[in-house]
């Protein structure tokens, strides 16, 4: 049985004007094919090593987390972009809502977890001042090395630490490259625990190795279960993943330059996160792989169901028809409730469930889009739980490459990042950087006329 489905009835013709043909899907699918073939001949060259992550010995990451388990109450885990938002939808998914609040006591099992990721003084000031530096275990994470943000969180909490732990070198684990990079060479020096991210693995690609399986397994979570949904992505033959990014790219040529990923599940709140990352950083892209100039990528954004329909459906159905909608459905809500109406006037909703109300609600929605002929898909997750998640990660670490590599662009750089991160160097009177300061003041001009 599938445990993952794709319905995309809403984006073909016979349903939604301007749809796609039967001819043209398989017309977009062929190029769909072509992308997919670069990707697995890239990684039979040793690169795009994401896909090789299912098949990883686990017993290393599993030997580990059993010997911290049960003994420290919290664990603050520091890194952003792909460093992050993969464990925080690890955790958005599995973990209990509200799992913070609770004692380690009172839940016995798991850790509370925190992310250090953003360069916020009240973030961080909160996570240490709910957080004993003896109880917590911290899991630093950079694939570089040199990210400013995880550095400075880490030079806070490493001297939180230093203060009152005689060895924090016992409580702290590092994940980063096998060979370069600052904090290699300081968890060599220290003896820090550490776990590698292969070279070939991309970061926003890198949720199945260490990065997110060393935090989910602290956290006591299945990292078989997750690698197993991953794994399932290829026994699938990849007809999902042709259909998807056939679709996705035949409407990026009808100019609806949005795509919209609303899953129906608060579960599912990060994965929408996790997404507009690997979509956007991979797909962004000014020039294609042969130095053209170009101006390619649609724009992702998150949305959750049922919370945006009293917020951005109004916009979606009668706004502008400049969108592709994706909608995750989880057809079995866990801990589903019947609900009792507290009043006559609520009766109708007697004896639905409240898992049955959000896909309700859902389908609503996909028929009102469909109406006013706004294009969907929809993808249903037969439940949230390791495996699905484990596949849905890999379904779009496969999308949003093939995508790139049938049109000729790189998914896996990104250097529209740099600029901006060495001004802020230069900025921050880092060696080396004195030219590009002189090239910043000479950019960073305004004029007083234009502040109010
Ligand atoms: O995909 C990427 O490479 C980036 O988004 C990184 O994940 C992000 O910048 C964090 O980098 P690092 O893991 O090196 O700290």
């Amino acid at each position: 049985m599938k445990r993952i489905k794709v319905d995309y009835n809403y984006v073909m013709d016979k349903f939604v004007a301007g749809g796609l043909s039967e001819e043209k899907l398989d017309e977009y699918k062929e190029k769909a094919k072509l992308g997919l073939s670069r990707l697995l001949r890239m990684f039979d060259d040793g690169q795009a090593g994401f896909i090789g992550l299912p098949e990883q010995n686990l017993a290393p990451i599993k030997k580990f987390a059993k010997e911290i388990s049960g003994k420290f109450n919290d664990l603050i885990v520091i890194g952003i972009g792909g460093s992050s938002l993969g464990v925080e939808t690890v955790c958005n998914a599995m973990l209990p809502f509200g799992y913070n609040a609770r004692s380690f006591a009172e839940r016995g099992c798991f850790p509370r977890v925190w992310v250090a990721d953003n360069v916020d003084p009240t973030k961080i000031s909160s996570i240490l001042s709910e957080c004993q530096p003896e109880d917590t275990f911290v899991c630093i994470i950079t694939k570089s090395g040199s990210t400013v943000e995880t550095a400075a969180n880490f030079g806070i909490i490493y001297e939180w630490l230093m203060a009152k732990v005689k060895n924090p070198k016992k409580q702290i684990c590092a994940i980063t490259d096998p060979e370069k990079g600052a904090l290699r060479a300081m968890a060599n020096e220290k003896g820090f625990v550490s776990f590698d991210v292969q070279p070939n693995v991309g970061g926003r690609f890198s949720v199945l190795s260490p990065v997110g399986l060393i935090p989910a397994a602290i956290l006591g979570l299945d990292i078989d279960k997750l690698l197993e949904g991953a794994m399932s992505v290829h026994k699938d033959n990849y007809e999902q993943i042709l259909t998807l990014s056939a679709i996705y790219m035949y409407f990026m040529d009808q100019g609806k330059n949005i795509n919209v990923m609303m899953p129906y599940s608060s579960r599912l709140v990060s994965f929408a996160d996790w997404y507009c990352q690997l979509w956007g950083e991979s797909l962004g892209k000014s020039r294609t792989t042969d130095g053209k100039e170009i101006a390619f990528g649609t724009t992702p954004v998150r949305a959750t169901g049922t919370i945006d329909q009293h917020s951005q459906v109004q916009l979606y159905k009668e706004g502008p028809n400049d969108k592709v909608f994706t909608f995750i459905e989880v057809l079995n809500h866990d801990k589903d409730r019947k609900i009792t109406s507290p009043y006559e006037a609520y009766d109708y909703l007697n004896g639905h469930g409240m898992g049955n109300l959000c896909n309700i609600e859902l389908k609503g929605t996909e028929a009102a889009l469909k109406n006013a002929g706004k294009p969907s898909v929809k993808i249903s997750l037969d439940l949230v739980d390791e495996f699905t998640i484990g596949g849905l990660f890999m379904i779009w670490q496969y999308i949003v490459p093939v995508i790139g590599l049938a049109c000729d662009i790189d998914p896996f750089d990104q250097p529209g990042v740099e600029e901006g991160k060495d001004y802020a160097y230069a900025l921050l009177g880092r060696k080396g950087y004195d030219a590009t300061k002189a090239k910043f003041t000479e950019i960073y001009k305004k004029q007083d006329d234009f502040i109010v």
